[in-house]
């Protein structure tokens, strides 16, 4: 079940994935993100559970990561049964040093940021390739839109100078949805900060989720050659 041997040591994710597998205690429900950072930490929990014998629950926001856990071993129940979330941990597409993120390059922004916020505690996990001086630096922001929105969304964005189109498939040859059933815009913006696209994009008709987690993240582990770092 270990993801790393001696033969090869850990790689910066799974650093950090064994460095937030080691704060879950007995007990505890655990949130699990998507992607494979989340994955690692899906193995790691695993393990820990069977070695130290730990009764722990995990809800995850995918069915990606739902299944791995399942296989994995781990008592998953589902979101509609949830009381609280002692923990949430998912990985990222962009960090800064004052912990604002960028997710959502998956399709499962609904449910990650649903588990993120209602968590007591986010634990973000990352290598150091992830991190930013601002957000937006290298991705698009990920916007989820009602299907029926989708240009009307467009057209209010073009208008706060905002620049990108809809997300298409693996194949190109059709939108993509999310896993909601929404379609997903990923939009540059270039006069506005951070803090102004996060507060415009979350009361905007039409718009489901977007990308940008600000001021929900307990802790970031970033992963390097040099070891494992804790933003706080
Ligand atoms: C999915 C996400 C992922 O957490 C993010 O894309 C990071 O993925 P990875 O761990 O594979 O680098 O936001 O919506």
């Amino acid at each position: 079940m270990s993801t790393h041997t001696e033969a090869s040591p850990p790689s910066p994710k799974q650093q950090v994935a064994i460095k937030a597998a080691e704060i879950v205690d007995n007990g505890m429900i655990v949130g699990l993100g998507t992607g494979s950072t989340a994955n690692l930490f899906i193995d790691e929990l695993a393990r820990r559970q069977h070695e130290q014998q730990l009764e722990i629950q995990v809800v995850a926001s995918s069915v990606i990561s739902r299944v791995k856990a399942q296989q994995a071993g781990l008592q998953v129940i589902s979101i509609e049964h949830l009381s609280h979330l002692d923990m949430y941990v998912d990985g990222a597409d962009e960090v800064t040093t004052d912990m604002q993120l960028l997710k959502g390059r998956g399709q499962d922004l609904v449910c990650e940021k649903l588990l993120a916020s209602h968590a007591t505690a986010f634990y973000v996990l990352v290598d150091d390739s992830k991190m930013v001086s601002r957000i937006g630096e290298k991705n698009a922001i990920p916007i989820e839109v009602m299907p029926s929105a989708a240009q009307l969304v467009l057209n209010r964005l073009a208008k706060l100078q905002a620049k990108g189109s809809l997300r298409l498939n693996a194949a190109g040859d059709n939108v993509a949805y999310s896993a909601a059933g929404n379609l997903i815009l990923d939009m540059q913006f270039t006069d506005l900060e951070t803090a102004q696209i996060n507060a415009l994009l979350t009361v905007m008709p039409g718009v489901v989720e977007h990308g940008i987690f600000a001021d929900i993240v307990k802790a970031v582990f970033i992963g390097s050659s040099d070891g494992v770092k804790l933003l706080q």
